[in-house]
């Protein structure tokens, strides 16, 4: 496990999140004009693993159960593709998680299922390659109600039960615990629940014996609500974000990596440079990316399932990539949008 966070962490590089569900990436295909088929998500996730620089920027890929089973056309199963990315240095994780169920007596909250056989599935994972995991967990946000306590804990709990068990499988866990950026909250709304969620994963986390040395957290960015009038600069959303941090995020935790939840590329890199480029930012952990849509859209639509677009997509995966490392650095700006 330390090598395996040696190797995530390491400056200069983040995570590649493709480990949409069946449903969110069948929903994604069809936005891009793509059938909704296996064959077509094996396809998507071929071509983006098979990138050949991937390497340069992205440290692990976070995989769906199904990638990692699923055959090639010529026999060869994924798992010898996500080969590929390993031998240029990207390392395997796996969803584990089996997604959200409402959350009994309140309406509209949501708890993340998957903790029962989940030891021996973590076996089997690692059997096939996977050297961490990742398991998610979400609240959405109005300005009274919700989340509630009761959704708060029963997602810290889920997320600390899972951590125990990878850890003691050997499995890097990266404890997801997301507030959606859905409805019109404020800013300072979504830092209040997010220190609330921080707080009670972290407590959980400690009471289950997690070693908190042995996992990476993969926080939202404090931003306000996708749906109302107010639009954050980059400056504000860093410096919330690492008030945020600071106070619920232990020093012995060795790494946040930031999801993107929703943002545009260019908004989730330049909100990553932000806190990259904060004066006297000392951080007692390192923090990077781990980006699903603000690293593969446009590339998606680029390829629109044609053989012969594989490597415009490639290269827009890519440039996303190399903006999000130079923000890791400080770098970025909106030149690098139009090289
Ligand atoms: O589960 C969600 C992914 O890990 C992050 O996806 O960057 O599109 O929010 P996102």
């Amino acid at each position: 496990m330390i090598d395996t966070l040696r190797a995530l962490l390491v400056p200069g590089k983040g995570l590649l999140a493709m480990d949409e569900s069946v449903g969110t990436c069948n929903q994604r295909l069809v936005a891009a004009g793509i059938a909704p088929t296996p064959e077509m998500r094996q396809a998507y996730r071929a071509l983006l693993l098979g990138t050949p620089q991937l390497g340069e920027g992205i440290g692990g890929v976070i995989l769906h159960d199904e990638t990692l089973r699923q055959s090639l056309d010529n026999g060869r199963a994924m798992v010898s593709t996500a080969q590929l990315a390993q031998d240029a240095g990207v390392l395997i994780g796996i969803k584990v998680d089996l997604g959200t169920q409402e959350l009994p007596g309140h309406a509209g909250e949501k708890v993340t299922e998957g903790l029962d056989g989940l030891a021996p599935r973590l076996q089997a994972y690692r059997a096939l390659g996977a050297r961490f995991a990742k398991w998610r967990g979400v609240c959405s946000v109005d300005d009274l109600a919700r989340p509630s306590l009761a959704c708060i804990e029963a997602n810290a709990h889920a997320l600390a039960r899972y951590a125990g068990l990878c850890q003691a499988a050997g499995l890097v866990p990266i404890v997801e615990p997301e507030v959606l950026m859905a409805g019109p909250h404020s800013l300072a709304r979504c830092q209040q629940v997010t220190e609330a969620l921080l707080g009670s994963v972290f407590s959980q986390l400690q009471r289950q014996g997690v070693a908190l040395e042995l996992l990476i957290l993969k926080p939202n960015m404090v931003i306000s609500g996708q749906d109302g009038p107010q639009q954050d600069s980059a400056a504000e959303v860093a410096r919330a974000t690492l008030q945020c941090l600071r106070r619920a995020v232990p020093a012995a935790v060795p790494g946040i990596v930031l999801l993107s939840g929703g943002q545009s590329g260019p908004q989730a890199s330049s909100r990553l440079n932000a806190l990259h480029a904060v004066p006297d930012a000392s951080l007692p952990w390192a923090v990077s990316f781990s980006f699903a849509r603000a690293l593969q859209h446009p590339a998606l639509e680029i390829w629109a399932g044609q053989a012969s677009q594989q490597g415009a997509a490639r290269a827009a995966l890519m440039h996303r990539v190399r903006c999000n490392v130079a923000a890791l650095r400080g770098r970025y700006t909106a030149e690098l949008e139009n090289p």
